[in-house]
C-alpha cells in the first residue's frame, strides 16, 4: 500500500512570538509544498529519506543512519514522531518507508517543519484509513514540539487547512475571506535561524520586562483583530501601516535584526504597503504587502537588488491534500 500527502508552507502576516503566549495570529498558507510519500514495507522498521540530505533507519528504538551524518537524526527524529504518532498503538506486521521531497527553504521562517509534521502525519494516517483533518493537525502539532518544544501549533493549523486563518492556543482557528487578492513578497535574507532559540530569548525578555512584555501583547492583540477586519473589508494600505507597526513590536521584544531592517527599510523604499519579519525573525524571512501584481514584480526586484532571494507567493487555499 501506498499513500502521498502534501502540505503547504505558511507565512505569518501578524502576531508571530505573542502567539506562543496565548495572542492570536493571522496567517496564510502559501503555495510551495513538501510532499510526502508513505508505503508499507514488510520489514519491521521504519526508513524515512528526505531531499534535504537526511535518511535514516529505526528498528524499535535503535537508529542507524543510511545519510547525513550526525545531523540527520535531529533531522529525521521528528518525522518518525509524526509516523508513529499516526500509526498509533495498533497492532501491525510490517514496517513503513518514508520519502520526503520539498519545495520549501528550510530554517527561514516558512513552517517546512511543521509542513512536514502534517503532510506525514497525513500519508501514514491514509495508510490506515485516517483521514480526519484535525486528528492530523493534532498529531502533527505534537510531532513539531520536539523541533521547538513551546510551539504555539500555529504553523501545523495553518498548514493542514491552507487559506487564511486566525489561531490563537485557546480559541482554536477560524478562517477569514479576504475580500482582495494579496500580493505578498517574501524576501530570504539568508540567515538560517533555529527557531526554538528565537522564542526562548522571547520568553526570557518577558521575565525580565514583564509589563512591557504585557503592554507589547495588548497592542500586538489590537493590531491582529483590526488587520483581520481590513483583510475582510479589503482595506490593503490599512493592513501595510499594521504590517509595519506589528514590525515595531516585534523589534521590541529583540527578534529583528540589522539584515532585516535593512530588508524592510529596503521594501518601504521599493513602494511596499508594509513590510515585517514572518515566522520566527533572527534572520530567516520578510512578507512585504504590494499594492497589486504589476508592483510586486518591481518589489521583487528590490528585494533582489538589496541581496536577498525573492519569493512571489500565491494563497494556497488547498492546504493538506492526501
Ligand atoms: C514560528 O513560525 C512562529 C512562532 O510564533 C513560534 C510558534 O508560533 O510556535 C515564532
Amino acid at each position: 500500500m501506498m499513500a502521498v500527502a502534501s502540505a503547504p508552507a505558511k507565512v505569518i502576516l501578524f502576531g508571530e512570538h505573542f502567539v506562543v503566549h496565548g495572542n492570536p495570529a493571522l496567517l496564510a498558507a502559501i503555495n510551495k509544498r513538501i510532499s510526502v510519500t508513505a508505503g508499507t514495507i514488510e520489514a519491521e522498521k521504519i526508513v524515512i529519506r528526505s531531499d534535504i540530505g537526511a535518511a535514516g533507519e529505526y528498528s524499535g528504538r535503535v537508529f542507524k543512519v543510511l545519510r547525513g551524518g550526525k545531523r540527520a537524526r535531529v533531522l529525521i527524529d521528528p518525522i518518525h514522531d509524526a509516523a508513529r504518532r499516526a500509526l498509533g498503538s495498533r497492532d501491525r506486521d510490517g514496517g513503513i518507508e518514508i520519502d520526503l521531497c520539498s519545495e520549501i527553504p528550510y530554517g527561514i521562517g516558512l513552517g517546512s517543519s511543521a509542513a512536514s509534521c502534517v503532510a506525514t502525519v497525513g500519508a501514514v494516517g491514509s495508510l490506515l484509513g485516517r483521514h480526519d483533518r484535525r486528528w492530523i493537525c493534532e498529531r502533527a502539532v505534537e510531532s513539531e514540539r520536539m523541533i521547538h518544544k513551546n510551539s504555539s501549533g500555529a504553523d501545523c493549523y495553518i498548514s493542514t487547512f491552507g487559506g487564511l486563518i486566525r489561531y490563537g492556543r485557546k480559541e482554536g482557528y477560524k478562517k477569514i475571506e479576504s475580500r482582495e487578492s494579496l500580493s505578498i513578497v517574501i524576501g530570504n535574507t539568508g540567515i538560517k535561524h533555529n527557531t526554538g532559540e528565537m522564542v526562548a530569548g522571547v520568553a526570557k525578555f518577558k521575565a525580565r520586562k514583564p509589563k512591557v512584555f504585557q503592554e507589547l501583547m495588548t497592542r500586538a492583540d489590537e493590531i491582529c483583530s483590526d488587520a483581520a477586519s481590513a483583510l475582510e473589508s479589503g482595506e490593503l494600505e490599512r493592513l501595510g501601516l499594521l504590517m509595519n507597526e506589528n514590525q515595531l513590536l516585534l523589534q521590541q521584544i529583540g527578534v529583528s535584526n540589522k539584515k532585516v531592517d535593512e530588508l524592510v527599510r529596503a521594501c518601504s523604499a521599493a513602494g511596499a504597503l508594509g513590510a515585517k519579519i514572518t515566522g520566527a525573525g533572527g534572520g530567516g524571512s520578510v512578507i512585504a504587502l504590494a499594492a497589486n501584481e504589476k508592483e510586486s514584480a518591481r518589489l521583487a526586484e528590490s528585494i533582489r537588488q538589496a541581496g536577498c532571494d525573492p519569493i512571489e507567493a500565491q494563497i494556497d487555499y488547498k492546504g493538506l491534500v492526501v
